[in-house]
């Protein structure tokens, strides 16, 4: 007997063998078609292969894929627990012929695996056609020598397979597996063919068609092959057991759960381990592949996955919650084959652990309110829709949790009045809504959510996927068209574009239908859960209803991932530099640049920026995982994460850490409550380089940072300046700092130089000559009158100081005349003088020659100036006169 991880390696082995490629299973959130809710078979990740879309470099593939089968055409929620082989998640083992082999060798290596590789009887093995197909009854006879009672026909779409309303699809063949005259139960196609006699293990579909639209089905262009074989349903056969979650895999599940709680899997307790087994596995694996609980879409499914488990956890009277002690086991059984259950399993546990302890707090008094309301009632009757939908809104009970829990007792849900109920609800929220004061514009989105429901966000795993656009917006209007030259804004069920909020910019790129082309500038968020392109049609037609992709602009998306990480590593930094009163006042990340305001009373010192960049970029060498996890907001605060005051949080928060620090307790280096995106690893942000400091409001200081390559390219320039200016200084860059500082001290040496010649210039001129020499008297006052040019206003007082001293007796006048053509001028009048004039006076008069206007100073000393530097012997002139009365 093998258990489930021999099986399925088994399998892919031996089509590995016969020229299959083995590819790894794809996430339960189809990239590929916006049609289907989650992957529900192998072929999902395949389409385009099929229809031809899409290439690949091989023709034979074979996969285990996981599957989700809750929500969508294929749903199998409400039975799972009470039945033999009911799942929401499962394994599809399949092998996949693009165009290569067809019916007859699919027969065969399907025929060859179960009766050879498998071992099993090949007299307990039936097979089904679809009644027309006579090719692929032929093949089986042939090639497995099966008699004709044992190939059966079937007319009805159990044997034609679709993965959905559109897509490919064609005939296909089953094959059974009988467990004996023992158990009831007919062959398919007999009336008790519902028994469990006859199990249907595999299914072999001749891809042949692809159904367009509901009404239109075209021939694909090379027949193909898409087969199915539930692991889970192989294993029980290979294992012995009628019950699926009898295989070696459930019993261990299961053995925790009854470990855990002190409750065998017996009687009537056995429906829900098994519920509680198999939603382990379904909201873990959704869990890992991005999903999260939400009110919406995806989101909701996987909630009521979740809710539907504590439950029955409930129900075995479990008073802790259960489900994230159980995924340890999920781990140890499956994290070898599906890898991201490991690196998932914090975000799993922590999901789970929130969830459970939120919903406990409703769950008991929501029971106890259903078994009020439904005491007394029998068999066959009926709850009323109110109730359910207090249940619903009040306690949180999703509209399955209430009929689940109340199926045993026969007893159903009023849907129509639980419809009626949610309506009303709606009506209500919008009339609000309408009475809050929000602008009429805004309004528009409140319409959009209404017919175009929430969108889900897919961008923290993928920046590409395929959306069907649900709205379309253009001048403030919904319209069901836009055309080439439209600036339109477009939603979409789902979409990778992150819409601007926490400080990072909305995303841009394209979006793309078979008819058109939308280029996108810029994504917002708008009312309760939409996220809004906006764009410009660049090509044809976009209509509401249609499919297309959508496409992040990925390198400025890189860019702004690598700003946004790096926002953290410096809010930390400033933390650990400056003190823990630092706390974010605002961002800004955007590809170019990243911004970050903060309160901090004085100016940053260079010492302490550089060491804030040390601390950002030692982080960043440590090339730590970036991890995110959902929490609860109060403990992700208990951890020390910080979070942004006053900022309206949910119950639920994303909380992303980086690196490892000594400093602190947790050795978790920053830990932030935040919806953003961010690198995978601190080492792509390649280097954090702060380019400035500065202040933007009292108490509020702002540092501006580039990452990776913008802070490299920043870099390199600045060393190419100082390379060219080192090879102006002719030295070598290392040379430089001394070679300016001296350079800067000749030149202050200089100008002094400069100065003191000038002025003894000013005062008679050159070696030798005496400023008495060039003295004269008016009237009997001794007087120096002198243009001196290239002066500057400053050094003309000195220069009259010096005069008065060396006539003793007298008035001085000094004009200087700068290069540009302008004037100033200075007279000083000796203290036994100052009676008779007076300093003002006289430099006004000059003043006024160079046409000038006023001056000032004191009686002793005073100065002014003038535009006309031509007219400068007038000015002397005009004193002299004055002088000489
Ligand atoms: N796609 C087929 C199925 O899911 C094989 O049954």
């Amino acid at each position: 007997m093998s258990g489930v991880n021999d099986i399925r390696s088994t399998f892919l082995n031996y089509f590995k063998k016969n020229g299959h490629e083995v590819v790894p299973s794809s996430p339960l959130v189809p990239r590929n078609d916006p049609t289907l809710m989650f992957t529900n078979a192998g072929m999902v990740q395949f389409k385009n292969v099929f229809t031809g879309l899409e290439a690949r470099p091989y023709s034979r593939a074979v996969t285990a894929q996981k599957c989700v089968r809750a929500g969508g055409k294929h749903n199998d929620l409400d039975n799972v627990g009470y039945t033999a082989r009911h799942h929401t998640f499962f394994e599809m083992l399949g092998n996949f012929s693009f165009g290569d082999y067809f019916k007859d060798v699919a027969i065969e290596l399907a025929w060859n695996l179960l009766t050879k590789e498998f071992g099993l009887d090949k007299d307990r093995l039936v097979v089904t056609v679809y009644h027309t197909d006579d090719e692929a009854a032929e093949h089986w006879k042939k090639i497995a020598g099966l008699s004709d009672d044992r190939i059966i026909r079937i007319a009805t779409s159990d044997n034609f397979w679709a993965m959905g309303d559109t897509g490919p699809c064609g005939p296909c063949s089953e094959i059974f597996f009988d467990h004996g005259e023992g158990i009831p139960g007919g062959p398919p196609g007999s009336p008790d063919e519902d028994g469990d006699r006859f199990i249907e293990i595999w299914n072999l579909v001749f891809m042949q068609f692809e159904q367009v639209t509901p009404e239109e089905r075209v021939d694909l262009p090379r027949p193909s092959i898409d087969t199915g074989m539930g692991l889970e349903r192989i294993a029980a056969v290979l294992q012995g057991v009628h019950d699926n979650y009898d295989i070696d895999l459930f019993r261990a599940l299961i053995h925790a759960s009854e470990e855990l709680l002190g409750v065998p899997a017996e009687g009537d307790k056995r429906a829900s381990h098994k519920v509680i087994a198999d939603h382990l596995r379904a909201a873990s694996f959704l869990i890992a592949d991005g999903v999260l609980p939400s009110n919406e879409g995806r989101g909701y499914v996987l909630r009521r996955i979740m809710r539907r488990a504590m439950r029955h956890g409930q129900l075995l009277g479990a008073e802790e919650p259960l489900m994230w002690r159980l995924v340890p086991f999920l781990v140890r059984e499956m994290g070898q084959a599906y890898p991201e259950l490991q690196r998932g399993e914090a975000l799993i546990t922590e999901t789970l652990k929130l969830e459970e302890t939120r919903f406990r707090k409703t769950l008991t008094r929501g029971l106890n309110l259903l078994s009020e309301a439904t005491q007394g009632m029998g068999k066959g009757s009926q709850l009323d829709g109110e109730t359910a939908f207090k249940l619903y809104d009040t306690y949180g009970f999703p509209l399955d949790l209430t009929q689940d829990a109340l199926r045993q007792r026969g007893i159903s849900v009023d849907l129509g009045g639980f419809n009626v109920a949610m309506e009303r609800q709606k009506a209500e929220a919008r009339a609000n809504w309408a009475g809050s004061g929000e602008t009429a514009t805004e309004a528009i989105w409140f319409a959009v959510k209404d017919t175009a429901g929430a969108s889900d966000f897919l961008g923290y795993e993928t920046e590409e996927a395929e959306g069907i656009v649900s709205a379309l917006v253009v001048g403030g209007a919904i319209v069901g068209t836009a055309s080439e030259g439209d600036e339109v804004a477009v939603v979409a069920n789902q979409t990778p574009f992150y819409g601007e909020s926490g400080g990072q910019v909305g995303d841009t790129g394209t979006i793309e239908g078979e008819n058109f082309t939308v280029a996108v500038h810029d994504t917002q968020k708008k009312g309760e859960g939409l996220l809004v392109h906006f764009g410009k049609v660049t090509e044809g037609t976009v209509r509401t209803g249609e499919p297309a992709s959508f496409r992040v602009d990925h390198e400025r998306r890189r860019r702004i991932r690598a700003n946004h990480s790096a926002t953290h590593l410096l809010h930390e930094a400033l933390r650990q530099v400056l003190g823990t009163h630092v706390a974010q006042k605002g961002s800004l990340v955007a590809p170019d640049r990243l911004r970050f305001d903060f309160s901090h009373p004085k100016p940053i010192t260079d010492e302490e920026l550089s060491r804030i960049e040390d601390i950002a970029n030692e982080i960043v060498l440590q090339n730590a995982p970036v991890v995110t996890r959902l929490m609860a907001v109060d403990d992700a605060i208990a951890e020390g994460a910080m979070a942004l005051f006053g900022e309206k949080y949910g119950d639920e928060v994303r909380v992303v850490s980086m690196g490892t620090s000594t400093e602190k307790a947790s050795r978790i280096y920053s830990l932030e409550l935040c919806g953003g995106t961010h690198v995978s690893a601190t080492g792509d942000i390649g280097l954090v380089h702060i380019l400035s400091e500065s202040a933007v409001a009292a108490g509020v200081r702002r540092i501006e940072a580039l990452t990776g390559a913008a802070a490299r390219h920043y870099l390199k320039d600045q060393e190419q300046r100082l390379k060219t200016a080192a090879s102006i200084l002719k030295v070598t860059p290392g040379e430089l700092v001394p070679r300016l500082e001296s350079i800067v001290e000749e030149r202050r040496k200089l100008e002094r130089e400069l100065s003191d010649t000038k002025k003894s210039l000013a005062l008679g001129g050159g070696a030798g000559a005496g400023a008495a020499g060039r003295q004269e008297e008016i009237g009997g006052i001794g007087f120096i009158g002198r243009v001196v040019e290239g002066v500057s206003p400053k050094d003309l007082k000195p220069i009259a100081d010096d005069g008065k001293k060396s006539i003793g007796s007298g008035v001085v006048v000094f004009v200087g005349t700068s290069d540009e053509g302008k004037a100033s001028v200075v007279v000083g009048v000796t203290d036994d003088l100052i009676g008779r004039f007076n300093a003002v006076e006289l430099v006004r008069k000059a003043s006024s020659a160079l046409g000038g206007k006023g001056g000032g100073g004191r009686p002793d000393m005073a100065q002014a100036g003038g535009p006309n530097a031509g007219s400068a012997t007038q000015a002397i002139e005009a004193v002299r006169k004055a002088i000489a009365g």
